[in-house]
């Protein structure tokens, strides 16, 4: 199963999530500013996290969200930090789904800065889905 993990943070708290992810995947987690984050080879699956500024995605992600190819990506999954709204993961799912890309329903979701026992339900909710 190959696995991908990619986020766009500003202060650190999708990092943490998208670094649990990853490290119970065996990957590394990716900013999508990065070069690097380009999805130029096929993954199985791909994890995505980003938080909700100002009502919206950060425009790194949405251009990133832009430059996926469904010939690349089996499926994805999402998740998100932010202060109240969930709507981030919509907006997440919005993008993959309108580059073809299925999505799980399931995401995972912290309020701010995730503890240690959020992270240690990010890497179980990694796991369900590697
Ligand atoms: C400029 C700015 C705008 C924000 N706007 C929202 C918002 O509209 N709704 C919300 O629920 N949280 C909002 N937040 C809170 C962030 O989404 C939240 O702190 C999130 O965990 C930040 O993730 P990051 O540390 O990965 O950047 C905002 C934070 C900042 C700095």
């Amino acid at each position: 199963m190959k696995t991908a993990v990619r986020y766009y943070s500003r202060s650190g708290n999708t990092k943490a999530l998208a670094e649990a992810i990853a490290s119970a995947a065996g990957v590394k987690a990716v900013s999508v500013d990065l070069p690097e984050a380009a999805i130029n080879e096929p993954v199985d699956i791909l994890f995505v996290g980003g938080a909700l500024y100002a009502y919206g995605l950060d425009g790194h992600m949405k251009a990133w969200l832009k430059t996926l190819k469904k010939e690349n990506v089996k499926k994805a999954a999402v998740f998100s930090t932010s202060w109240i709204s969930k709507h981030s993961m919509d907006l997440l799912k919005k993008g993959l789904t309108e580059a073809g890309i299925p999505v799980e329903e399931e995401t995972f979701y912290v309020k701010n800065r995730p503890d240690a026992q959020q992270l240690k339900a990010a890497e179980e909710f990694a796991k369900k889905h590697i």
